[in-house]
């Protein structure tokens, strides 16, 4: 597994204008924080040895390297999610090939639908936890011990110290989050309202369907993580109407400056 990861790192390293330092991975609809970034340089994903390519709507499909607030930063504008019938083990490579060049933190956007019933549509969650619905798990099969070790502790994997950091530069940007538990499902189907009762149940907050797989790697590998969900939508059966992907992408769009801002001045803190 190290060769592979090595092939995409040293490519990537060619191509890079410098070594990054922390690596962000952009969800549905929140692409539009790699715009910010100077200098940019864009590396399609179709064009580096070993990388699979999404096909979910709103994701461009490429590496977006520049400087965010002093940083060299490396965006995934674009993840692969299970639903796509993609292996785990792909969904993950690109975490693992980021840690090989360097970053030292990954920070993670996504879209969730909100379950925990205090939280509202345009919410910013910080995720403090997961529960993995996804029914696998990318660290199954054959260990690398040059990657990471076979039993993975996942106790501190939404790294504590990042999240204080994000609560304290959400305070001084004057914008209410929320903290809580994002549960990881295999979609594509949204859940059902029954589901949705059962996992408030079990104590999530958030439900998405994508972050987990690429917070288990990042644990395993050693990479401090933050990771933050946009609640698109109440999730189903709390409001009595349909879910919609393009409501999704639509408030995704709609929310994403206060986000990006919000990622911004992390990076610029780290
Ligand atoms: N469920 C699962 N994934 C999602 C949702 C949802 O309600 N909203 C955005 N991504």
């Amino acid at each position: 597994m190290i060769e592979k990861i090595r092939l995409a790192a040293d490519y990537l390293r060619d191509r890079l204008p410098a070594a990054p330092q922390v690596g962000l991975v952009l969800g549905s609809g929140l692409g539009g924080l790699a715009d910010r970034l100077e200098n940019p340089v864009y590396i399609p994903y179709s064009e580096i040895p070993g990388f699979v390519v999404s096909t979910a709507p709103g994701h461009a499909g490429r590496f977006v390297a520049g400087q965010l607030a002093g940083r060299q930063v490396l965006c995934m504008q674009g993840r692969l999610h299970f639903y796509e019938g993609h292996s785990m083990e792909d969904i993950v490579f690109p975490v693992r090939v980021m840690k090989e060049l360097g970053i030292e933190a990954l920070i993670l956007t996504n879209a969730a639908g909100g379950v925990n019933l205090e939280f509202s549509v345009g919410d910013l969650m910080i995720i403090e936890d997961h529960i993995n619905f996804m029914g696998r798990n990318p660290l199954t099969g054959p260990n690398d011990e040059e990657v990471g070790p076979r039993f993975c502790d996942m106790t501190f994997a939404y790294t504590p110290a990042l999240r204080e950091l994000a609560l304290r530069v959400a305070a001084e940007q004057g914008v209410a989050v929320r903290t809580g538990v994002y549960l990881g499902y295999m979609g594509p189907s949204y859940e059902t309202p029954a589901e949705i009762r059962a996992f408030r149940t079990l104590g999530a907050d958030a439900v998405g369907m994508s972050t987990v797989p690429e917070v288990i790697a990042a644990s395993h590998c050693g990479l401090p993580v933050l990771a933050i969900s946009l609640i698109t939508n109440m999730a189903a059966g709390i409001e009595k109407k349909k879910l919609s992907g393009d409501e999704v992408i639509a408030i995704a769009d709609r929310r994403a400056q206060v986000l990006q801002d919000l990622v911004q001045g992390v990076v610029a803190k780290l």
